[in-house]
């Protein structure tokens, strides 16, 4: 890990980052505005201590402890690909853009993990059916159910919920009071950041689909090697990928523009869906759905972050997976 937070601090602005002796909310987002223009700093968490959010700022394990737990790495060829300059997946697959661009609220639960995987799968089921399929697969089901996951809104690892996708199946769920799907995210992850029991049936009385039925299923699922060509070729050919990066002190203040590390201390690692990339003022970057909700920063929960140094280490743990096909007849979906 400390190796992981030198290279990213080292790669803009070598020995230069300021010492963490800011306190307040008001003297950080001074400091992140008058010290560099590619992003912008304000207030996201009013009136909370960063300290009691830190579930969210780090949902993701380290190494799985099963030593024979192992994802595939799949390598394109892209030699004869030529990527555009900039790509949004919510453009690219216009009968999935809803899907692709929901942006959900893990609350107080530490479960990214199981947010930015399910909604990988959610993307992937639509893109691969067509638009047949378009739903909201359940991080609640990922959260309370995958027992090999690691430890639900304490943190968990990302490719055991593909693993379990291709295993045991998900089933469809919203964000919290959604009121869609077979099981919506529930009460006590998102208010007391606590798992509810695993339940092999829906929770949401109004939706007809018995739990069995409305299991779907990945067919495979693999790691992208974090070279910035591979993982554009996957994004514009399949859909969004998973992510990891490092949360730094200043990260949960942005609001718009490029993000990269210009304050503070590690809080954690958090997981991500990159839907697209793109240059603004000069800047690369990648286009991120977090999992936050539609009012945190200023951009409707999503987050530009700069593309190409590998920042926060943001393109060294790429995780996808295909859906499994689809029947030609499916029924109705909701989001
Ligand atoms: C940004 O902050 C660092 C660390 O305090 C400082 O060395 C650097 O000069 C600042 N840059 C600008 C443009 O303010
Ligand atoms: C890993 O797999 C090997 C070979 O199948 C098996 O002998 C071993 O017990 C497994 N280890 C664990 C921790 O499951």
């Amino acid at each position: 890990m400390e190796n992981i937070i030198f290279v990213c601090a080292l790669m803009l602005f070598p020995s230069s980052l300021a010492q963490n002796t800011l306190n307040s909310h008001e003297e950080i987002i001074e400091f992140i505005n008058s010290n560099q223009s590619s992003w912008t700093a304000g207030v996201n968490f009013a009136g909370k201590d960063l300290k009691d959010l830190l579930p969210l700022f780090n949902g993701v394990l380290g190494l799985h402890p099963d030593p024979n737990f192992t994802i595939p790495l799949v390598f394109h060829d892209t030699s004869k690909i030529k990527l555009p300059a900039s790509f949004d997946a919510r453009t690219n697959w216009p009968q999935c853009a809803d899907i692709i661009g929901n942006i959900l609220n893990q609350g107080h639960c530490g479960s990214c993990w199981a947010f930015a995987t399910t909604e990988v799968m959610s993307d992937r089921l639509c893109i691969q059916s067509n638009g047949k399929v378009k739903m909201q697969l359940s991080a609640e089901d990922v959260v309370s159910c995958c027992s090999n996951c690691g430890y639900q809104c304490q943190g968990g690892y990302p490719a055991a919920a593909f693993q379990y996708w291709n295993s045991y199946g998900v089933v469809s769920g919203g964000d919290y009071l959604s009121n869609s799907g077979c099981k919506p995210y529930g009460s006590s992850e998102f208010n007391n950041g606590v798992a509810a029991r695993c339940q092999q049936a829906c929770s949401n009385p109004s939706y007809k689909t018995p739990y069995n039925s409305d299991k779907h299923y990945g067919a495979s699922y693999y790691q992208i090697l974090g070279i910035e060509t591979l993982i554009q070729n996957e994004i514009s050919t399949k859909g969004a990928v998973s992510a990891v990066f490092i949360v730094y002190q200043d990260f949960p203040y942005y609001q718009t523009g490029v993000y990269y590390h210009t304050y503070g201390v590690m809080l954690g690692r958090h997981a991500v869906k990159i839907i697209g990339w793109g240059t603004e003022n000069g800047n690369p970057y990648w286009l991120v759905a977090n999992s936050w909700g539609k009012n945190w920063g200023g951009l409707g929960g999503f987050f530009k972050i700069y593309r190409g140094n590998n920042q926060c280490g943001i393109e060294g743990g790429i995780l996808v997976a295909d859906s499994k096909v689809y029947s030609p007849d499916p029924v109705v979906f909701l989001m």
